[in-house]
Parts: C-alpha cells; sequence; structure tokens
C-alpha cells in the first residue's frame, strides 16, 4: 500500500516508518521542517512539506494514497492552554483527513490512549474517558471510528501511558525529564498505581496490522506490560540517574497530574488473539536500564 504518515519522524512514527517500508509499503510523511524531511528521506520515505495546521497539505497528503496512519501531535503538556491548543490541531487536520478518505474504503488509523477502568484491566470494548486535558482527543477519535458508517475503513490504535524505545518515551520518559531537573526520582500518590506500556518497534507492528487487516469503526491496544507500579519506574530511574526515589505532590506533573496518579492497567487480549499481535520487545523495566546518567 502507499501510505500516508504523519507523525512519521517521531518516537513511535519513525518506528511505523520502518515497519511498513520493511513490508512492502511505500511511505509519504508530513514533515514540518527541512529537517523532518531529510530524515522521512534517509528512512527510505517521500515526504510532503506542511504542518498539522496546514489543512492544504494533511489533504494532499491523503488524497493520493491507499491509507493513512496519523500520529502526529504536539505533545506540548507545559500548561492546560497549551494542550488544549495541541487537541484542538489534531481534531482539525483529523476532520480533514476524515473528509479526504469518506466513501472510498480506504484505511485511517489513528492513536489513542488506553482508557482507565477501576478495579479491572481495561480492554478494547471499554470507551474512552471523554473529561480530563485530553477528553478532546477521545472525541476526536470517536469521530474518526464514526466515519465507518461513511465508507472509511477507521480504526484507532490505543496506546498505553508509555510507548517506549532505548529508554525514552512516554510518561516514564516525563518521570525521567523531571527527575533530572529537580534532582528526585519522584512519583505521584502512594506509587502502586500502575501505567501500562510497550516497545515503539512492538507498537509499530501493531499499527502494520491494524492497516493492512481491521474492519472498520474497530479499537485496538497496543498493550504489552498490562501495568507497572509507578514506584518501580520511579526506581529505575532514580538508580540509572543516582537520585532519591521519593513521593511528590501531584501538582509537580503539571496538567497531567491527575492522570498519572490514577491506577490504569489494561489488557490486549481480544488485540493479540484477533490480530495475532505478540510483542516480543523488552519490557519497560529492562528498557528504561538503557537510561545513561
Ligand atoms: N510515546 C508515548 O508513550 C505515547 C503514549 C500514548 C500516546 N502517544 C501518542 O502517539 C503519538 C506519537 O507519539 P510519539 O511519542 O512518537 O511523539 P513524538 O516523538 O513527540 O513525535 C511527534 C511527531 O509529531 C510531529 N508533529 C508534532 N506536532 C506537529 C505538527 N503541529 N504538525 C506536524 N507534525 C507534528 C513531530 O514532527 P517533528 O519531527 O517535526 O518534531 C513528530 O514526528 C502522539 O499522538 C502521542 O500523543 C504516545
Amino acid at each position: 500500500m502507499r501510505v500516508f504518515v504523519t507523525g512519521g519522524t517521531g518516537l513511535i512514527g519513525s518506528a511505523v516508518v520502518a515497519e511498513l517500508l520493511g513490508n512492502g509499503h511505500t511511505v509519504l510523511g508530513l514533515a514540518r521542517s527541512e529537517s523532518s524531511a531529510t530524515a522521512l528521506q534517509t528512512a527510505g520515505a517521500k515526504a510532503i512539506r506542511g504542518d498539522l495546521a496546514d489543512l492544504g497539505a494533511v489533504r494532499a497528503g491523503a488524497a493520493d494514497v491507499d491509507g493513512v496512519i496519523h500520529l502526529a501531535f504536539a505533545n506540548d503538556f507545559s500548561s492546560p492552554a497549551a494542550v488544549a491548543a495541541a487537541v484542538a490541531e489534531e481534531g482539525g487536520a483529523l476532520a480533514a483527513l476524515g473528509e479526504e478518505l469518506t466513501g472510498s474504503g480506504r484505511p485511517l488509523i489513528t492513536v489513542s490512549g488506553t482508557p482507565y477502568v477501576p478495579g479491572r484491566l481495561s480492554t478494547e470494548a471499554d470507551p474512552l474517558p471523554t473529561e480530563g486535558p485530553v477528553g478532546g482527543r477521545s472525541r476526536s477519535v470517536t469521530a474518526v471510528l464514526d466515519l465507518a458508517s461513511h465508507g472509511v475503513r477507521s480504526a484507532a490504535v490505543r496506546l498505553p501511558r508509555t510507548v517506549h524505545n532505548e529508554g525514552r518515551g512516554g510518561f516514564a520518559g516525563l518521570l525521567t525529564q523531571l527527575a533530572r531537573r529537580t534532582g528526585v526520582s519522584g512519583y505521584p500518590g502512594d506509587g502502586t498505581q500502575r501505567w501500562p506500556a510497550v516497545h515503539a518497534l512492538d507498537a509499530a507492528v501493531l499499527f502494520r496490522l491494524v492497516l493492512e487487516n481491521a474492519p472498520a469503526g474497530t479499537a485496538w491496544h497496543a498493550v504489552s506490560d498490562e501495568g507497572d507500579a509507578v514506584r518501580d519506574i520511579a526506581a529505575v530511574i532514580g538508580r540509572k540517574l543516582g537520585l532519591p526515589v521519593e513521593a511528590i505532590p501531584q501538582e509537580s506533573f503539571g496538567p497531567l497530574g491527575p492522570i498519572f496518579a490514577t491506577d490504569q492497567p489494561s489488557s490486549s487480549a481480544h488485540t493479540r488473539k484477533t490480530l495475532g499481535w505478540e510483542p516480543s520487545h523488552p519490557s519497560l523495566l529492562a528498557d528504561l536500564e538503557n537510561i545513561q546518567p
């Protein structure tokens, strides 16, 4: 397939681009800078210049391909306003992609987070939370899945809190950055809350399988570790950086504080059984051993 990919230079997107190219697909990537365009070309993809707010470029990218994988997101959690702007920008781009693909039967794969359900592992059948700082992202994803009834083979890959590679990425990556800045490897609450995780190279395989095989309107879980206790994550980070490991106030984590404090283990049993996806790369705690002081 010829595939248009947004976010193809990111931690997850670069793995997805490599996975697609390694399995007979061709890739056109959205590039918002010259260096991103060069990175895509070096990987073996073509690039179209523009960003998510440039709806002309977004539409042009989707116009002449067999499918779309959307991964770009500003990932600016510095303030509620920054998060809201990123959510709105992504929502506009997804709406444009959906319009471009309506009636074509082509796949539109977007990204989402795993939901949380008190007291048990969340599953692919659970709805996404529409409250909280990134609730707007869930509404965008739901709108994409609803395009199934308008001739789009839409699907969502729900990612766990940490998608990692070489010890970097996701919520665990944010804990590492905060530890480097403050001199303390901190965690909110009592640290027994669990976050799910997956290696980016395993997540990339699932994006390809969903692109190739998923029926319209379906959601899938890229979950490898069902739940790592946040205290255990902070302990590895503290040991690798030579820093003390301590509980710190939830507010230290900015707009994401309440999400950081939530116990949110998740399952991928349905995804593994239905699509034959089997993660094979290191767990989060093993991968965090790659952190350099
Ligand atoms: N990593 C995780 O643990 C995790 C967990 C759950 C969900 N997710 C979601 O998965 C997706 C990919 O995450 P990631 O970790 O790979 O992110 P990342 O490493 O920060 O990469 C973000 C990608 O999006 C591009 N991008 C950002 N803003 C853009 C804009 N305005 N216009 C065009 N391109 C833009 C970046 O391009 P440049 O090369 O120009 O910077 C880069 O390719 C995001 O939607 C993220 O929220 C990630």
